[in-house]
């Protein structure tokens, strides 16, 4: 059974968040020096994210994702994926990783059953690398994504969220990077998300500037045809090489938006910027039946009016989207408890 919202669009992307913590300290994410964290007597067990996943799949998800923070973090997380691959219901299970941990795990999740991988990269610049996250891993992070180019997996993915000043000067060499190991690099927009405590526009790298470099160094880029609601919009160059740009911030795709979000405390977001969850943790822990969670989920997409990059698009003056003291009152509104 299919659900759509106001807007008539399905309920297909589930995010499932298996953890907050995160062993980076992204200045696009994680900029504090102190974070509060979920209890970890509230974090659902793999069991109860399965029975979840089940309820969602009854009303129509069919591709799911494995975010954090950074969910390599999260013990045993292959045995999340075979609970998860077990299932008809889902055609994808896809994983966001930074890829510190990848180069171990790399191998026993794609034979768990994992579909794919998606790694953050940002930079190839140990010394950016250091100042972009705090920490010394760049070296990590490139036997990561070896390891799971070695799986054999196809769709490698890249993501590099593009920062003036940090690694605007990058693309070219993150282009030439992606393409020797057989991956697509999506560049995407920084956007003004809970945990973006310095965003900025003048910070923001849009589409236009980023397709103008891109072309300055291989020639331009040919759009592809888009597969409706994925937020990357893909270019070719003339050498066949492709990559993605996600324009959350200049230009949303907010209309086409199946995707939802389960935090690791079971909170249930209908979007990236939803100011709160729907506690699914609460009813699931009191015995709730499959019926009873499909109701709710049912109700509350139904109702679903979210368009949340559309409007931070349209307010007058954009900044931060929440401020430190909020966050910490509330760590639901960090994006590294919503899965980036
Ligand atoms: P596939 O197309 O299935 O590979 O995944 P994806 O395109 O959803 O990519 P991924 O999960 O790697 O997300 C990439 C980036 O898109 C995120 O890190 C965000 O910056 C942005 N993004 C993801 N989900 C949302 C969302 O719900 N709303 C908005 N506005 N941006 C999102
Ligand atoms: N802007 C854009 N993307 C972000 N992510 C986290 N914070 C932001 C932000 N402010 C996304 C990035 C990163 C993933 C884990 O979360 O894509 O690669
Ligand atoms: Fe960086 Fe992802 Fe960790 Fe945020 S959750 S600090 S984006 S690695």
């Amino acid at each position: 059974m299919i659900v759509r919202d106001t807007l008539d669009r399905p309920l297909a992307n589930l995010r499932l968040s298996v953890t907050d913590r995160c062993n980076l300290r992204c200045a696009y994410c994680m900029p504090e020096p102190e974070y509060v964290w979920l209890p970890q007597p509230d974090l659902l067990s793999f069991e109860e994210i399965a029975k979840l996943v089940d309820v969602f799949a009854s009303l129509g998800v069919d591709r799911v994702r494995l975010t954090g923070g950074e969910p390599l973090l999260r013990r045993d997380l292959d045995r999340l994926v075979a609970l998860l691959a077990a299932k008809p219901a889902l055609r994808d299970i896809a994983l966001t990783t930074n890829g510190v941990l990848l180069a171990e795990q790399a191998a026993p999740l794609a034979r768990a059953g994992l579909k794919r991988f998606t790694i953050s990269l940002d930079t190839l610049r140990a010394d950016v690398f250091r100042e972009l996250t705090r920490r010394d891993d760049l070296a990590r992070v490139i036997a990561g994504i070896d390891a799971a180019a070695a799986t054999g997996l196809p769709d490698l993915k890249l993501d590099c969220v593009v920062l003036r000043g940090t690694n605007d000067g990058e693309l070219a060499d993150l282009v030439a990077f992606a393409r020797e190991r057989r991956a697509e690099i999506r560049f995407i927009e920084y956007m003004d998300v809970g945990g973006a405590t310095r965003w900025s526009m003048d910070r923001v790298v849009s589409r236009a500037e980023m397709l103008a470099r891109i072309g300055r160094a291989f020639g331009p880029a040919e759009p592809l045809p888009s597969d409706g609601s994925a937020p990357a919009e893909r270019w070719r160059l003339a050498d066949d090489t492709t990559f993605g740009i996600i324009a959350s911030t200049t230009a949303p795709f907010c209309a086409s938006c199946d995707r939802a979000r389960l935090t690791a405390d079971g909170h249930w977001l209908t979007c990236l910027y939803a100011p709160a969850g729907l506690d699914l943790r609460t009813p699931l822990r009191a015995g709730a039946s499959a019926d009873e969670l499909a109701r709710l989920l049912r109700a509350r997409w139904t109702a679903r009016t979210d368009r949340g990059a559309e409007e931070r698009l349209a307010a007058a003056r954009r900044s931060a989207l929440a401020q430190p003291d909020e966050l910490r009152a509330d760590p639901h509104l960090e994006m590294h408890t919503r899965g980036g």
